[in-house]
């Protein structure tokens, strides 16, 4: 049953096909859907284990329409990058933190996972299946995008009787128009991403379905994104639409701490160890946007995102700017130790990637 095996009966090109790079503009990749080659896809009933995963060609899928991610939101998303190194190989970035973050979401949403063994497994076939999708060095990754959904029918809210853990990949460059240059936030005060007991802090595809209408409204105004106050006391950091915020003061850096409203972000988790190691003092706690006023430094973290500085801040109509020109000194050292690490420039000693 090796995905391997699978995706050469599917093409007899294969091999040749994976070889070359696909004749794409690699210099203009923004973080747009680009369909490839292939796609993984693994089935599971209620109750079972899920088995039998294969490579298939990239196409739609067919879904019931009583499926119960479509009625119910019952689906989970992951995300990771895939980097192509000089010497021609791929690295992946931490895949096992993905695989267990999609195992506690799928606690959290009644759902079936596969094992962090099948989830890893089934990346790196798609991975290699895909592999002339991978950005030449430089120019950007392969993002992977993991999916778990409930995809049998259900008319009472239950959990689905029937699950699907699919994979497809696309070329990505920079996730934000301003490419590496800061972004504007605006902070929202009356919509909020998340409650407590809620499934904030699971990477559930609702999550972000909420967010659109605050986020329309942001970008409809100039604005890059949206960051989010908690519902309680609406004074408190949450996060940005697609990131995990970071404010950096007398080079302490503080980030909102993980307390079920919050993505735990595998970016976030890195860029904490990694400016650990760098002799930074690192503070996960409750932060109040206050404190944003006097910040020296703001900067996002997340996949796709990766360390993105944030240019300016606007909050009940005040805004507070940090630098237009780029990184600060902070988010620089900590966003060039975590992409050299995360492209193969530099010696993993964290043992963070798994070269393909
Ligand atoms: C990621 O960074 O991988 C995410 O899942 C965020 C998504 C909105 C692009």
């Amino acid at each position: 049953n090796s995905p391997f095996r699978s995706a050469a009966v599917l093409s007899d090109s294969y091999s040749t096909e994976a070889s070359q790079l696909a004749d794409i503009d690699w210099d203009n990749l923004g973080f747009g859907f680009l369909p490839t080659d292939y796609m993984y896809m693994m089935k599971c009933t209620q109750g079972g284990n899920f088995s039998k995963g294969e490579l298939q060609r990239f196409g739609n899928i067919e879904l019931n329409p009583s499926a119960g991610v479509l009625n119910y939101g019952q689906g989970l998303f992951e995300g990771l990058k895939a980097y192509r190194k000089e010497d021609g190989n791929i690295l992946l970035f931490r895949p096992e933190e993905n695989a267990l973050r999609m195992r506690l979401g799928a606690e959290r949403m009644c759902m079936p996972s596969p094992t962090v063994e099948q989830f890893v497994e089934a990346v790196k076939a798609t991975v290699l299946a895909n592999k002339r999708w991978v950005p030449p060095p430089g120019k950007g990754s392969l993002y992977i995008r993991p999916l778990l959904m409930g995809s049998g029918a259900v008319l009472g809210l239950a959990p689905a009787p029937e699950y699907t853990f699919l994979i497809y990949v696309s070329p990505v460059g920079n996730y934000f128009k301003e490419g590496v240059a800061p972004i504007n936030l605006i902070v929202e005060h009356e919509l909020h991403r998340a409650t407590p007991g809620g499934t904030g802090g699971v990477k559930t595809i609702g999550n972000y379905a909420a967010v659109l209408k605050a986020q329309s409204a942001a970008k409809a105004k100039g604005y890059s994104d949206v960051l989010y106050l908690d519902c309680v006391h609406k004074k408190y950091l949450e996060e940005v639409s697609s990131c995990n915020i970071f404010v950096v003061k007398d080079n302490v850096i503080s980030t909102p701490a993980i307390k079920g409203t919050i993505l735990p972000g595998i970016t976030r988790k890195s860029i904490i160890d990694v400016a650990r190691s760098q002799g930074f003092q690192v503070e996960e706690r409750a932060v109040q946007v206050d404190e944003l006023l006097n910040a020296d430094e703001v900067f996002c973290t997340g996949t796709a995102v990766v360390v993105s500085p944030v240019g300016s801040i606007t909050y009940k109509g005040n805004r507070v700017s940090y630098g237009v020109d780029g990184f600060g000194a902070v988010s620089q050292q900590l966003y060039s130790v975590l992409t050299r690490l995360q492209m193969g420039l530099t010696e993993d000693k964290m043992n963070w990637t798994v070269e393909l």
